[in-house]
């Protein structure tokens, strides 16, 4: 018998549906929509760059933060060129890498589960066009912190491009987070992408956005579809934009969220690093597998990676007890030194 979804966590998608201000301003935007939006989202690429108070010539808008990656790879890679990351990583690089005709090599994460930074500058040689940072890192949740990135970017050949994914760096609370942006001007081939799908709940509305040198965002920008970024997304943005404290009140009880679960699960015997992410990572050898099938028992869709571990987002309070109400029974189980629970093995744990 399937059972129902109750919980979607599978996505690090936000909880929270779209803040009634920025509800208005998309239904006002859906009135007008016989009408084209701008030809390049010029209008909105300004709000952006006065919101991150940087110029206009630094940013290019695109159609999520993944449509402006593959913008920069479209700008900088030719066919058989390679693009260096770590692995596991969010998983649409290997498709944009392939979608290029790059070569993807991958550095394993450490045992940390933290992106391996000497192992990735030795991977860098002349066909490399590109090399791809996550900070936060996607599944793991771990921090490149600011002096690492410093060194790793001082040592990076310049005919490499570096694709800095910030794409939850909003949830990221430790003082040792890099400030990306205070980078640009030492560095013109480090592009910072960023997305408004996650702390500022939008992902299905596709606007992200890449910060970086004039040169290296005037290619990106040349790579843009023509009336590609749509107009109910703009003014979603920029409501979103003039709504930032009540939005960063949502980031912070996320992040709240984050900690109370992470305690919970860690007393029941999870052993869960620290994440700066909207998201938990349980890798093995903690009982991944039973963790995963006692998820979706529960109907919790979680992100499992067989044998690797799951990704949980963190979701409502309803749905992170949910998360712990199933999980303990597992932790349980695993701390007595048990056999793990039997729970079925059906249900909405996301695979692939
Ligand atoms: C690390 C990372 N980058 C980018 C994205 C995609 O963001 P967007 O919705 O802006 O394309 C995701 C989505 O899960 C992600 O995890």
């Amino acid at each position: 018998m399937d059972i129902p979804v109750l919980h979607r966590l599978a996505l690090n998608e936000s909880p929270f549906p779209p803040l009634p201000s920025v509800r208005e301003a998309m239904r006002a935007a859906v009135a007008e929509a016989h009408r084209y939006p701008q030809f390049h989202p010029d209008d909105l690429t300004e709000r952006i760059a006065a919101w991150c108070r940087v110029p206009p010539a630094r940013v290019a808008v695109g159609s999520g933060s993944v449509g402006v990656a593959l913008q920069l790879l479209h700008a900088v890679v030719e066919r058989g060129d390679s693009m260096v990351y770590a692995w596991r990583t969010f998983d649409a690089y290997p498709l944009l890498a392939s979608m290029v005709g790059a070569r993807s090599i991958t550095v394993p994460l450490s045992p940390d589960g933290r992106q391996d930074l000497p192992a990735l500058l030795a991977a860098l040689d002349h066909r490399t066009r590109v090399v791809v940072l996550c900070n936060p890192h996607n599944p793991t949740g771990s921090l490149i912190t600011a002096d690492d990135l410093v060194d790793f970017l001082r040592r990076v050949p310049p005919h490499v491009t570096v694709l800095l994914d910030e794409a939850y760096v909003e949830f990221a609370r430790d003082t040792r987070l890099p400030d990306a942006l205070a980078l640009l001007d030492a560095h013109p081939g480090l592009l910072v992408l960023r997305t408004f799908s996650k702390a500022y709940g939008l992902a299905a509305l596709r606007v992200g956005y890449g910060i970086g040198s004039p040169d290296l965002v005037a290619r990106v920008r040349r790579q843009q579809l023509p009336f590609g970024v749509n107009s109910v997304a703009s003014a979603a943005v920029e409501a979103s934009l003039r709504a930032g404290d009540e939005l960063e009140r949502r980031v912070e009880s996320v992040t709240a969220e984050r900690e109370r679960l992470r305690r919970q699960l860690v007393t029941l015997g999870w052993r869960i690093r620290p994440s700066h992410t909207n998201s938990l990572w349980l890798a093995a050898p903690d009982p991944v597998e039973d963790g995963a099938a006692a998820l979706a028992a529960a109907g919790v869709q979680a992100r499992h990676y067989p044998g690797e571990g799951i990704r949980l987002t963190v979701g409502s309070r309803e749905a992170n007890d949910a998360v712990r109400t199933a999980l303990a029974a597992v932790g349980r189980d695993r701390m007595s030194g048990g056999d793990a629970v039997s729970v079925a093995r059906s249900g909405g744990v996301v695979r692939a």
